[in-house]
C-alpha cells in the first residue's frame, strides 16, 4: 500500500483526492459568500453560524490544512521528478495534436500563485480587522463591513480578479485530471468530462468574481 502511494500513479491519486476536498470547499465557500449580494445580516449570520460550531470548524480547518499540505508537497515531488525525466527524454517540446493546454502545462505556476493567494486571503479576512455588529440581538463579527472595506480598494479587486482567473484554469484542468487518474476517462466520455470541468470552474469562479465586482461597482 505504502509502495503504491509512493508511486507516480499513487501520488496522482493523492493529488486528485486532496484536490477533490478543496473543490468541494471552494464551491461551498463561493455559494455561502453569495449572501453578501443580497443581505449583509444574512451573510454575517451565516459566518457566525460556522465559527460558532467549534467541533465542526476544527474538523473542517484541520482537513483543509492537511489536504492542502499534502496536495502541495505531492505536487512539488511530482514536478521535480517530471522535470528530471523530461530533461533526459525530450529535446523538443511537442506541438500540434500532442501538445498540452496552457492550463495543464502551468499547473505549478497557477498552484504557487493560488497558495500565495490563500495565505494573503487568510491574513486579510480570517485574521483581518474584527468589527462587530448585532443581528437579531446576537453580537457577531461584521465580516460584511470588512469585505466592503477591502473591495472598495482597486488593488485588492485586481489581485482577486487575477488570482480567481488563474484558479479557473487550475480547477478546470484539475477536475479533468481527477477523473482521468481515477480511470473514468473512456474515449467517449472525454468531451463530456471536459465540458463538466469547465462548467464547474466557471460556476465557482464566476460566483467568486461577482463578489468583489459587486462591492466595487455597485455597493459603494
Ligand atoms: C471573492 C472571493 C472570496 C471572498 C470574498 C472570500 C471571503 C472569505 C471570508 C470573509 C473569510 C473569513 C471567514 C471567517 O473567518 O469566518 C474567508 C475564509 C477563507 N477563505 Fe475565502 N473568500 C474568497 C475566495 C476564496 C478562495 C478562492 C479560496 C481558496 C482557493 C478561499 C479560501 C478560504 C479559506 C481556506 C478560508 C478560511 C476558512 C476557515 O479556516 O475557517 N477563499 N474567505
Amino acid at each position: 500500500m505504502l509502495d503504491f502511494l509512493k508511486s507516480t500513479v499513487g501520488r496522482k491519486y493523492i493529488m486528485g483526492l486532496t484536490g477533490l476536498v478543496w473543490m468541494g470547499f471552494v464551491l461551498a465557500h463561493m455559494a455561502g459568500n453569495m449572501l453578501i449580494l443580497f443581505s449583509t445580516d444574512a451573510f454575517n449570520a451565516y459566518g457566525h453560524a460556522i465559527v460558532s460550531n467549534k467541533p465542526l470548524l476544527f474538523v473542517a480547518e484541520t482537513v483543509l490544512l492537511l489536504t492542502l499540505i499534502v496536495h502541495v508537497t505531492t505536487a512539488i515531488s511530482l514536478t521535480i521528478e517530471n522535470r528530471a525525466a523530461k530533461k533526459s527524454r525530450y529535446a523538443v517540446q511537442p506541438t500540434g495534436v500532442k501538445s498540452t493546454s496552457w492550463a495543464s502545462r502551468n499547473m505549478g505556476f497557477q498552484g504557487s500563485l493560488i497558495l500565495c493567494f490563500i495565505i494573503l486571503h487568510l491574513i486579510t479576512f480570517k485574521y483581518g480587522a474584527h468589527y462587530e455588529t448585532t443581528v437579531n440581538g446576537v453580537v457577531m463579527r461584521d465580516l460584511a463591513k470588512l469585505m466592503f472595506e477591502v473591495f472598495t480598494q482597486p488593488g485588492y479587486v485586481i489581485w482577486y480578479v487575477v488570482c480567481l482567473i488563474l484558479l479557473m484554469f487550475h480547477l478546470s484542468h484539475g477536475v479533468h485530471s481527477v477523473f482521468q487518474s481515477f480511470g473514468f476517462l473512456e474515449r467517449k466520455m472525454q468531451a463530456g468530462l471536459k465540458t463538466f470541468a469547465w462548467i464547474y470552474a466557471l460556476i465557482v469562479v464566476g460566483g467568486f468574481l461577482s463578489q468583489p465586482l459587486y462591492v466595487f461597482f455597485i455597493h459603494q
